[in-house]
């Protein structure tokens, strides 16, 4: 096999980087451009200064502030219109992922059609979107450094993928200021996605040393200083979050994601689980599981997340990784398991049957029973059975 890597974004790191966000904005020559974010992160100081930043450096505003927990299909194509009738160039993301997935969505459409509808599945649109300043108030979803735009279809209840080499944003600025007003749930659960971005890349069947450098390295930073920078505020912790997260997502943009984030997509999909609760309880499983196909890799990587593994064999490796990242969720109270409320009991084969597609292949074969695989690109072939087991343990059966 052969293996490109790409990622292009420009990134600025550390604090301070978000006072640079007007000259970014003039060097990509953008006199017009819409912010994009939601109604909390409208009434920061840090927004308000990056506003000034932007007027200061001669770019025109056109805001949209009303983004909420998802992407939305119907926001993304109305505010693409409006950037089309008011001659935005630019789209500028202040906020986490559901704001940078909804402006970039709207800087794919606004280049290339009317509606996000006509471009779903990776690589399926023909003119570069239009260019894209993000920055992350979250870390993080990654998306400030993703080709890719994870939205929700509100009219048929879908979580759906969009994106491409034409639709990484340009420029992503990673000040740490910006978590300081981040509620301590929001931060727990936008970092603990984050490390399954990381954990998700090293097991793929894409993997490639330069990536497994980046989601390793990334997995140690991102678990060695959440703590610190949620529990505590740390700002140095703060800035190597934000480092961690987006090393992730290059690591996942260019080796993909696999198997907790298929098994994912029909519990956000169908019954509205929030993602980071979903990937969060599913990847110490498919990380075992994968884990089984490549155990040097399942070694390392229980090391990376802080398990002390000396003078253990592989597997007991593994499950001393898993043990590590239970404790970690222990102390920033994350859930180890779903409830009842939240997968039922009797759905979970059903749920297992609608995560065959996987996210990058949005298309259902005719027929599906036990032993077809879940498409994903990984390490280990996982079948619907399979499936079904980890969603029970996801249960802590
Ligand atoms: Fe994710």
């Amino acid at each position: 096999m052969s293996y490109t890597y790409f990622m292009p974004t420009r990134i600025a790191w550390g604090v301070g980087a978000l006072d640079g966000i007007g000259a970014a904005a003039r060097g990509l020559g953008l006199g017009r451009v819409l912010v994009v974010t939601d109604p909390a992160i409208a009434a920061q100081p840090f927004f308000a200064a990056a506003l000034d930043s932007l007027r200061e450096a001669g770019v025109a505003v056109a805001l949209f502030e009303e983004c909420g927990i998802d992407a939305r299909l119907s926001h993304i194509d109305a505010q693409a219109a409006r950037c089309r009738s008011e001659g935005v160039a630019g789209v500028v993301c202040i906020g986490g992922g559901s704001v940078m997935c909804t402006g970039k969505g709207v800087a794919i459409v606004a280049a290339n059609g009317t509606s996000l509808r006509e471009h779903l599945g990776a690589g399926n649109f023909e003119r570069p979107a239009l260019p894209m300043i993000m920055v992350p108030t979250t870390a993080g979803s990654g998306s400030e450094v993703s080709q890719y735009t994870i939205v929700k279809d509100e009219e048929r209840h879908l979580k759906l993928l969009a994106g491409g080499p034409l639709s990484f944003p340009a420029v992503a600025i990673l000040d740490p200021c910006v978590l300081a007003s981040l509620p301590r749930g929001a931060a727990v659960m936008s970092a603990v996605d984050a490390l399954t971005h990381a954990i998700e890349a090293y097991f793929t069947d894409l993997a490639t040393p330069l990536t497994d450098a980046l989601a390793l390295e990334a997995a140690s930073l991102q678990a060695g200083s959440m703590r610190a920078s949620i529990l505590d505020g740390d700002a140095e912790a703060r800035a190597r979050n934000l480092m961690a997260s987006a090393m992730s997502n290059i690591a996942c943009g260019n080796a993909r994601l696999s198997h907790a984030h298929a098994l994912s997509l029909p519990l956000e999909g169908h019954l509205d689980l929030a993602h980071p609760f979903g990937v969060g309880t599913l990847v110490p499983w498919t990380m075992a599981f994968n884990a089984e196909a490549a155990p040097e890799k399942g070694r390392r990587l229980a090391g990376a997340l802080g398990a002390d593994i000396r003078g253990l064999t592989d597997a007991e490796a593994v499950a001393a990784g898993q043990d590590a990242l239970f404790r970690l969720y222990d102390d920033l109270g994350f859930p180890r398991h779903l409830g009842p409320d939240q997968l039922p009991a009797e759905r979970v084969g059903e749920m297992a049957r609608l995560a065959v597609p996987g996210l990058y292949a949005p298309r259902t074969p005719e027929h599906v029973d036990a032993s077809t695989p879940i498409a994903a690109p990984a390490v280990r072939t996982m079948t619907v059975a399979d499936a079904v087991g980890i969603y029970e343990r996801c249960f802590g059966r």
